[in-house]
C-alpha cells in the first residue's frame, strides 16, 4: 500500500511517518488441550467442479539471461531464465511456468453469496475474501480433511491476510461518500461496515486440481476474520488496568484485528497475524484529561488527533449501536472511567495474533508476551526439543526496532499438533528483547522486563509492571538504546544454518533532516538515482543478517552482516554495493521467506515506490551464503549527509558476497502500481502461493476506467483488484531450483 512507500517523499502516508523520538544513539553514537481441538475437526469436502476463478495468467520472459548451472554451498541451482523489468500492466514468471489467479478481493469463500461483481454494490465481506492480500501460510492437512498433515500439498488450509480496504473507495460504487468537513457530520454505516469486513484474515482450504489449485468454498474450514471479530486478550497485559475498555471491563477481550501485514505459523499448527499500522485507525481526542504517561505513549506509538481516524470509523454521525460497534474506534475520554469509554482502545492493537485454522469455532487470541509495536510479522526459529520456541520480529516504521521473543516452556514435540493451548504454553511467558547493532560487526539482545534495571529506571516513562512494559514496548526499546533501524520489513531464518535475515526496505529519515545519523547496520545516505532531490537516505534498502552465539536463538549475543544491498543496476557503485545487473537489480526488499522443501532457497518481494519508472515490483529467488563471507566494506556516502554536520560520509561496515546471476535471479514481476508481498509454499515445492497488493493503486478515478493505471486481474475495462495467485512449473518440479 502506499504508506508503505516511503519514496517518492511527496506520497509519504502519515501511516509511515516514524514516532521516534527517543534520543538513544542509533549506534553507540555511533497438553491434554490438543485433542479437545482435534476432536472438533470435520471433513466437509465437495470440490467445485470448476474454478470460479480461473483467469490463467502465463506469460514468458525474453530475457536471454541462461538458466545457472552453477552448484553453490547449498547445493541449489537456481534453473529458471531472470524475468525482465517490466511496467507493463501483466503478472509476468519465467518461461515454463504457469501463474494462476486463486483468490482476489471479493471473491466467495462460500456458497452463500454471489460471485462478485466488482462495481462497488457488493457486499457481505464476511463471506468473500478480504482486500489487499498480504502475509500467507499454508497448513498441510490430511486426506479425509479430519486432521493436519503438514506434509501433505494435495489439500490444505490457507491463511491469508487483508491488511487494508483500499483507501480509494474501489469497493463502492462511486468510492467513499463525502461528508463533507464538520467532524460531526456521517459517514454511512454501511460503508464502515464493508471496510471494516474487508481488514483481517481469511482461512480457505485449497485442494490440488489438475497441475493448479482451487478453494474449496464448500469445506466447513473456510472463515473470515475481520476487523469485528472477538478476541481474547492473552498474556501479561491480559486483564490489566490498561486494557479495560467498555466492551471488556475485565481487559480481556477486544473486537477485530486490523492492517494485518505479514505474519507467521507456530510449530504447534497456529497462523500468526500481525498488526502494523493500527494506530492509525483510531482518534485521539481530550489529552488534557489524560494522564502525562498516557500521553506519551500515545505520542510514542503515533495515535494522533489530527484526523478522526485513516477511514473515519470513529465519527459516524449516527447514533451508535448500544455495543459501541463505531465508537469503539474513538480514543478519546468520553465517560467518566476507562469502562466507560474506548480511550484505552488502542492497547488492544498492536499485537501478534494467534489463530487456529483448524478449529472453526475458536477465538482468536491476541499474544501479548510478545510486546505491542508496528508489527510486520513473527518467524520462528526452527523448535528444537527441549529448547525454547523463538520468534523474530520487526517493528515496521521509519527509525523502529528488530525484536525477538523467547519462550520460558521448552519444546516438546508432542505438541506439534497443540493449537491455542500450545499457544498459551509457549507464547504467554517468554522474554522479550531487542536488538543493539555494534558498529565491529557483533550485536546483543538487550531484554524488555522490569528485572533489567536499566527499563526499571527508565526517566522519560516510569513503567508501572510487566504488563506496561510489553504494552510500551517501543518505550523500553528506547530505554536500553536499542539500534534504530531502517524500517523493519519481513524476516526470515535459514533452515540450513539458523542464520535469520531481516529487510530493512528503505527509509527517508535516514541521515535525513529529521535525523537518524548513520551506523554500520543502515550506512547508507544518498540521492534517488532519477535526481528526485527530494529522495534522500536509503532510497533502496538492505537486508541485514545474523548468526546468534552458539548457533543458540535464545542466546543474547550474535554477529551480522549485510547480506544484500538494493539499488539500480545503473547506479554508482558507491550506491550499487551487492553489484546488482538487469538480472537481479531491485528496490525496497519487503516478503522474505526460506524454502523449506528446498533448504537454502531465499524468497525476496518489492515493495517500492523508488525504482518504480522502470519496473513494476518483484519477487528474485537467491541463493544466500551465510554471514561474513563478503568481509568489509566501506561505504562511501558522497551526498552530504544532514545528520552528520552536513559533509559526506564514509561508514565502514559488513557486506555478504556480492550477488552475481547465479545466486540471485528476478522471479516475477507484477502488474501496474502493485507491491509483492506474502508467499506460501506447498510442503513438496512445487507449487507456490504469491499475494499480489493493490494493483492500480494510483488509481484516480473509481468510476472511469480510463484512469485505472491497471485492470488487474480481470482485464478489459475491470476495476483491479488484489490477489492470490498460484504459481506451478508446467513439468511438474519443484519451483526454481
Ligand atoms: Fe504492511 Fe510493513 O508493510
Ligand atoms: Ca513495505
Ligand atoms: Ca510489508
Amino acid at each position: 500500500m502506499s504508506e508503505h512507500k516511503d519514496f517518492p517523499v511527496q506520497s509519504i502516508d502519515p501511516d509511515d511517518i516514524g514516532h521516534n523520538s527517543s534520543n538513544n544513539p542509533s549506534f553507540e553514537q555511533i497438553l491434554e488441550a490438543r485433542m479437545s481441538r482435534r476432536g472438533l475437526l470435520k471433513g466437509g469436502f465437495a470440490l467445485m467442479a470448476t474454478s470460479m476463478f480461473g483467469m490463467g495468467l502465463t506469460a514468458c520472459s525474453d530475457s536471454n539471461s541462461p538458466a545457472a548451472t552453477t552448484a553453490t554451498t547449498s547445493g541449489l541451482t537456481l534453473s529458471f531464465n531472470a524475468v525482465a523489468k517490466s511496467v507493463a500492466d501483466a503478472l509476468t514468471v519465467p518461461a515454463g511456468y504457469t501463474a494462476t489467479v486463486l483468490l482476489a478481493t471479493g471473491d466467495p469463500i462460500n456458497t452463500s453469496v454471489p460471485r462478485y461483481r466488482n462495481d462497488g454494490t457488493d457486499t457481505d465481506f464476511d463471506n468473500r475474501s478480504g482486500d489487499h492480500h498480504d502475509g500467507m501460510h499454508y497448513f498441510g492437512m490430511n486426506v479425509a480433511g479430519t486432521a493436519p498433515d503438514y506434509s501433505n500439498s494435495n489439500r490444505g488450509l490457507l491463511c491469508l491476510n487483508h491488511e487494508v480496504a483500499e483507501d480509494l473507495g474501489f469497493m463502492h460504487a462511486n468510492g467513499p461518500t463525502d461528508y463533507g468537513t464538520a467532524n460531526t457530520n456521517a459517514r454511512p454505516t454501511a460503508e464502515i461496515d464493508k471496510e471494516v469486513a474487508a481488514h483481517g484474515v481469511s482461512v480457505v482450504e485449497v485442494v490440488k486440481s489438475g497441475s493448479t489449485y482451487q478453494v474449496n468454498r464448500y469445506s466447513n474450514y473456510n472463515r473470515r476474520i475481520t476487523g469485528a471479530t472477538v478476541m481474547d486478550i492473552s498474556g501479561p497485559a491480559a486483564y490489566d488496568d490498561l486494557m479495560v475498555t467498555a466492551y471488556s471491563t475485565s481487559g480481556s477481550q477486544t473486537r477485530g484485528t486490523v492492517n494485518n501485514c505479514g505474519n507467521g505459523y507456530t510449530p504447534w499448527g497456529t497462523y500468526l497475524t500481525c498488526e502494523e499500522n493500527w494506530a492509525g485507525y483510531f482518534y485521539r481526542r481530550n489529552d488534557a484529561a489524560r494522564t502525562a504517561k498516557e500521553n506519551t505513549s500515545l505520542n510514542r506509538y503515533g495515535v494522533s488527533g489530527s484526523s478522526s481516524g485513516r477511514y473515519n470509523w470513529s465519527r459516524p454521525g449516527v447514533a451508535d449501536t448500544a455495543e459501541g460497534v463505531y465508537a469503539r474506534w474513538n480514543a478519546g475520554i468520553t465517560g467518566a472511567t476507562a469502562a466507560n469509554d474506548y480511550r484505552n482502545v488502542p492497547n488492544t492493537f498492536g499485537w501478534i495474533v494467534e489463530i487456529d485454522p483448524f478449529d472453526i469455532g475458536s477465538t482468536p487470541r491476541k499474544r501479548t508476551a510478545l510486546g505491542r509495536f508496528g508489527h510486520e510479522g513473527a518467524w520462528p526459529a526452527k523448535a528444537v526439543a527441549g529448547k525454547p520456541v523463538v520468534f523474530y520480529m520487526g517493528d515496521d516504521s521509519r527509525n523502529e526496532y528488530i525484536y525477538k521473543f523467547v519462550s520460558d516452556a521448552l519444546w516438546d514435540a508432542a505438541d506439534a499438533n497443540g493449537g491455542l493451548f500450545a499457544g498459551d504454553k509457549y507464547m504467554d511467558a517468554g522474554k522479550l528483547y531487542v536488538a543493539k547493532f555494534n558498529a565491529d560487526g557483533t550485536g546483543t539482545w538487550e531484554l524488555l522486563s522490569m528485572s533489567n534495571p536499566t527499563v526499571a529506571a527508565y526517566a522519560t516513562y516510569t513503567f508501572a509492571d510487566e504488563a506496561d512494559v510489553v504494552i510500551n514496548a517501543r518505550l523500553a526499546a528506547d530505554a536500553v538504546g536499542a539500534t534504530k533501524m531502517d524500517r523493519p520489513e519481513w524476516g526470515a531464518v535459514n533452515p540450513l544454518n539458523g542464520e535469520v535475515y531481516m529487510t530493512l526496505t528503505n527509509n527517508s529519515q535516514r541521515g535525513g533532516s529529521v535525523a537518524r545519523p548513520l551506523d554500520a547496520a543502515n550506512p547508507r545516505y544518498y540521492a534517488d538515482a532519477k535526481g528526485v532531490t527530494t529522495n534522500r537516505g536509503n532510497v533502496n534498502g538492505h537486508i541485514i543478517r545474523w548468526k546468534e552465539a552458539g548457533n543458540d536463538h535464545a542466546a543474547t549475543a550474535f554477529t551480522w552482516d549485510i547480506y544484500l544491498f538494493g539499488s539500480e543496476a545503473a547506479a554508482a557503485a558507491s550506491v550499487n554495493l551487492s553489484s546488482l545487473t538487469a538480472d537481479n537489480d531491485f528496490s525496497s526488499p519487503d516478503g522474505l521467506w526460506f524454502s523449506h522443501a528446498a533448504p537454502g532457497l531465499l524468497w525476496v518481494q518489492t515493495d517500492d515506490g523508488a525504482y518504480t519508472d522502470q519496473t513494476n515490483c518483484m519477487m528474485l529467488a537467491a541463493i544466500p551464503g551465510s554471514v561474513g563471507d563478503g568481509g568489509s566494506v566501506s561505504v562511501a556516502n558522497t551526498e552530504n549527509v544532514p545528520s552528520n554536520n552536513n559533509a559526506p560520509q564514509t561508514v565502514v561496515t559488513r557486506m555478504g558476497k556480492t550477488a552475481t546471476t547465479t545466486t540471485l535471479r528476478r522471479f516475477l514481476v507484477g502488474p501496474k502500481d502493485c507491491e509483492i508481498t506474502g508467499i506460501a509454499e506447498s510442503p513438496d515445492g512445487k507449487a507456490i502461493f504469491v499475494n499480489i497488493q493493490h494493483p492500480g493503486e494510483n488509481s484516480t478515478s473509481v468510476t472511469d476506467p480510463n484512469q485505472f493505471t491497471s485492470h488487474w486481474p480481470d482485464g478489459g475495462n475491470a476495476r483491479p483488484r488484489s490477489a492470490t495467485v498460484v504459481i506451478t512449473r508446467n513439468d511438474g518440479g519443484k519451483i526454481a531450483v
